[in-house]
């Protein structure tokens, strides 16, 4: 437990020893793990990170596992920081970079979080691992459970997307499709986990799993030459992601890696599931839950369990939150694949849209060291341009009607 002092009630300030828990008994708030950052600052420094190996794990000392912990680890992480010179311009910002989470092993950010999480779930000795998931949780857990020979419990909503079931069903988890959105299946966990004693790691193992997304914020200043940007774009769903980029930058800050700057946040949701875009519109800090209804499955969470601090956490960074309609989510799926070459789920679609309204709203100036989060890949969501895409002609086999076809 080198760098880890214990878990923090992110309301009350109430202290809790390294557990599997995650409410505070006193005022329900969260917990958050809480680090020694001191004696961090005394063990790292960009040489040691550099040397590391290519992956999450380079920065083991900020993240909730004791340093000789066994690690679960498919190599995520470290995935590439692109300069979209294309989209940029096409955009209108001159300093444009996507970070590339589509390359995650099981292709997409969550990698980041499971991989945490269940090194963590088996530090406190747990042998089964258990999850509620949009989709891309329900595949890393199955895929770092299998890596890892733990027994899964995967919970789904019923109606998600092919690629994301079959991707998942592969790993050979117990994999339960429930009739009812994400809200649904997420109250069904709840009451699962009061039952047994498994590591849920969006519920018990919360606090660490949590953690996992940092990394993506200390890749990004690592890979811009040890500096934060100056604004980023995360897709919202429970909040969870944003919220934490936001903690990674701050730590890299504290323990002297990078310098001290000021980072806007902003947020993207889909119009169809937009509690936390439409409390930042309103200007409260109330979240008012709704019913999802949107391609954009990954992210349709209608009471996200961390949209309150995602919405602080904009509001103090002097970010904004703004949503894009199915269309829209389609359209820029498009935009990045043929600007960009890099084919994202409907979240990046969410993501990319968001990212171009920000631009032409002013939001996000032209000369703003400006990175959007690309966290999915597009081969799960095809669905989503189903009679959107398609060949530009269908011939024969004959030069002819090929000459044709193109006005050759
Ligand atoms: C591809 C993708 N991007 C972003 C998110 C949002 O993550 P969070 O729940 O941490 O807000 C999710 C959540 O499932 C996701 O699958
Ligand atoms: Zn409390």
């Amino acid at each position: 437990m080198a760098y880890i002092k214990g878990l923090r009630c992110r309301e009350c300030g109430r202290e809790y020893p390294i557990e599997p828990v995650h409410v505070c008994e006193f005022c329900f708030g969260p917990l958050e793990v809480v680090y020694d950052y001191e004696a961090i600052a005394a063990v790292v420094s960009r040489e040691k990170i550099t040397s590391g190996p290519p992956t999450i794990w380079r920065y083991a000392e900020l993240l909730p596992c004791s340093p000789g912990a066994e690690r679960v680890d498919l190599g995520s992480g470290f995935t590439p920081l692109v300069k979209a010179d294309n989209l940029g311009k096409a955009l209108g910002l001159k300093r444009l970079y996507l970070k590339n989470d589509t390359l995650n092993p099981t292709y997409s950010f969550k990698d980041r979080v499971v991989s945490v999480a269940l090194t963590r779930a088996k530090e406190f000795g747990f042998n089964i691992v258990a999850c509620a998931s949009t989709g891309n949780l329900a595949n890393s857990v199955a895929a770092h459970a299998a890596k890892a020979g733990m027994a899964a419990y995967v919970f789904i909503p019923a109606d998600l997307e092919k690629g994301k079931v079959l991707t998942t069903a592969v790993y050979g988890p117990n994999l339960v499709a429930v009739d009812g959105n994400y809200d649904e299946v997420n109250r069904l966990c709840a009451e699962i986990a009061g039952e047994y004693p498994w590591a849920f790691v969006n519920v018990n193992i919360r606090p660490y799993y949590a953690e996992g997304s940092k990394t993506i914020a200390f890749e990004t200043a690592e890979q811009l030459d040890w500096r934060a940007p100056d604004h980023v774009v995360v897709p919202i769903a429970s909040g969870s992601l944003l919220t934490k980029i936001k903690k990674g930058f701050n730590e890299m800050i504290k323990v002297g890696l990078i310098e001290a700057r000021s980072t806007k946040i902003s947020g993207a949701q889909a119009l169809g599931c937009a509690p936390v875009a439409t409390a930042f519109e309103a200007g409260v800090d109330i979240i008012k839950p709704v019913k999802p209804k949107t391609i954009a499955k990954s992210l349709a969470i209608g009471n996200p369990a961390d949209g309150y601090y995602a919405l602080k956490a904009v509001n103090e960074t002097g970010g904004a939150i703004t949503t894009a309609d199915d269309d829209e989510i389609v359209e820029a799926i498009k935009l990045l694949a043929e600007n960009e070459g890099i084919f994202t789920e409907t979240a990046g679609g969410v993501t990319v849209a968001v990212l171009k309204k920000l631009v032409e709203s002013g939001k996000i100036k032209p000369d703003e060291l400006t990175v959007a989060y690309i966290t999915g890949l597009g081969l799960k969501t095809l669905e989503a341009l189903e009679g959107k895409v398609g060949p530009k002609a269908t011939i024969s086999a004959n030069l002819d009607d090929f000459q044709q076809a193109f006005g050759l």
